[in-house]
């Protein structure tokens, strides 16, 4: 399957982009940066130097997705979402000259396996997001979330767990956790404990 790039997306040469993946319009994608296949990436997303993408990933619109970032297969970034990696930022150093390579250390975020993240939700440095977690819309992601938690809020907080369709999961009185969306069912030992 062919990559698809539009006119006005820029993928740098020394960047590597998997069949069938699709670039939209104004999109960056920077040196180094791995793209892998069957994904899409959206218009006016950006994606930085030598930041790693698994396969059937979507980023949407305006997604912002730093260097020191790694995006499992089938994750989902939603539109403006921030993957930050600069826990101290400054312009300039205390001398006051523009800070430069070296001058700030990268830091790391790994969004698992088909994990979500909201519209407008910032990831913050040396933060894992679990596999088919999901970060609600404009939460701030401050601290791991586990695989399946759902997080809200500034900070954000994990209130639930969800199914891997993305719907809320119910625990009965036996402990079996249960999406009444699709009807799976997972063990609670599956899941990192009761909240
Ligand atoms: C988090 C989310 C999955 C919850 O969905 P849900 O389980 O159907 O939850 P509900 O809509 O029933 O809301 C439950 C409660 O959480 C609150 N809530 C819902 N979404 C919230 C959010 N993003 N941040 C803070 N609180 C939120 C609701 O106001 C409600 O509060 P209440 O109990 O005080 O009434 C969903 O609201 C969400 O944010 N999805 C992401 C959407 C998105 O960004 N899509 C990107 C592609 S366009
Ligand atoms: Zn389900």
């Amino acid at each position: 399957m062919q990559v698809r790039v539009h006119e006005t997306a820029e993928v740098s040469p020394l960047a590597e982009v998997g069949a069938g993946t699709a670039v939209w319009h104004q999109a960056q994608i920077r040196e180094g940066a791995r793209v892998g296949e069957d994904c899409v990436i959206g218009k006016g997303a950006y994606i930085d130097l030598q930041v790693q993408i698994g396969n059937r990933v979507k980023v949407q619109n305006g997604a912002m997705v730093y260097r020191g970032v790694t995006v499992e297969d089938g994750a989902f970034i939603g539109p403006l979402a921030c993957l930050a990696n600069d826990r101290y930022p400054r312009a300039i150093t205390p001398e006051g000259t523009r800070k430069i390579e070296g001058d700030w250390e990268v830091g790391r975020v790994v969004i698992r396996r088909g994990a979500s993240i909201g519209a407008s939700a910032v990831v913050l440095p040396d933060v894992e997001v679990g596999e088919h977690a999901m970060v609600a819309a404009g939460a701030v992601v401050s601290k791991d979330v586990p695989p399946q938690g759902l997080v809200m809020g500034n900070p954000a907080r994990l209130v639930g767990y969800v199914c891997l369709c993305g719907r809320r999961l119910l625990e009965d009185p036996v402990g079996q956790w249960r999406c009444v969306n699709c009807g799976r069912d997972y063990r609670l030992e599956a899941l990192p404990g009761s909240l």
